[in-house]
């Protein structure tokens, strides 16, 4: 019996056909960034945001904070999903793809529901930090030189038993394949070593999109 698929894009529609149906204003991004060319590969998969959105829901999550926005994909899709008195905070450092994400945004009537702070997001954790700001669940999907530190200030940012969820830990698969040891493979490679390590959450990796991490602060 086959245990593990391979999904290419033909069996990604089909999933996407025969589990869901998109927000238009979902619709109307996933058309914008398929006409970026390769860098369209930033946005997370469908079936991941499907994902969120029932862990979303099935987790009771109200506040969340994005490492990451691009054009907005990963962000609209959790905003339709948090309850009324819940909202996304944004962190990205693309002023131009951060524009369009805020169009995105006021069009599907979710500007008040999605906060977005244009700055690295170094400097805006460490922000939010001072404020004493708190999260259910965080969703890390910047630069992965940087993973690490994300990580450590996330931890401090959100409530126990809360959720940081981390995008591209599988790489293309590269991560297990001993013939890549190019500088992000490595650095992938590192993060997920500190993960396994880390015993302030529970942790799994999913094999969804470019693989997912699920940690559970304890
Ligand atoms: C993979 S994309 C995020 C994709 C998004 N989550 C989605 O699903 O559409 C990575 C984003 O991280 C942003 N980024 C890179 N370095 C950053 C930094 N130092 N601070 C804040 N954002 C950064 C980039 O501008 C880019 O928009």
């Amino acid at each position: 019996m086959i245990k593990n698929l391979e999904i290419n894009e033909r069996l990604e529609k089909y999933i996407s056909d025969h589990s869901y149906n998109l927000h238009p204003i979902q619709k109307e991004i996933l058309n914008h960034n398929d006409q970026l060319g390769d860098i369209k590969k930033m946005q997370i998969s469908i079936s991941q945001g499907y994902f969120f959105q029932l862990f979303i829901k099935n987790n009771n999550i109200k506040n969340i904070l994005e490492i990451g926005t691009f054009t907005g994909y990963s962000a609209l899709s959790m905003a339709l999903v948090v309850p009324e008195e819940g909202n996304v905070t944004c962190l990205d450092i693309n002023a131009e793809t951060t524009e369009k994400a805020k169009k995105f945004f006021k069009k599907a009537n979710l500007e008040k529901k999605i906060k977005v702070i244009l700055a690295p997001a170094l400097q805006s954790l460490k922000k939010l930090k001072n404020e004493k700001k708190i999260f259910d669940m965080i969703f890390i999907d910047a630069d992965k030189e940087n993973y690490i530190n994300y990580f450590n200030h996330s931890i401090e940012l959100l409530k126990n038993k809360g959720f940081i969820l981390v995008d591209n830990v599988l790489w293309k698969g590269d991560v297990a394949d001993p013939n890549k040891n190019d500088n992000l493979t490595n650095i992938i490679r590192e993060f997920n070593s500190f993960i396994k390590k880390d015993d302030r959450v529970d942790k799994t990796i999913l094999p969804l999109g470019d693989g997912i991490t699920i940690c559970r602060k304890i």
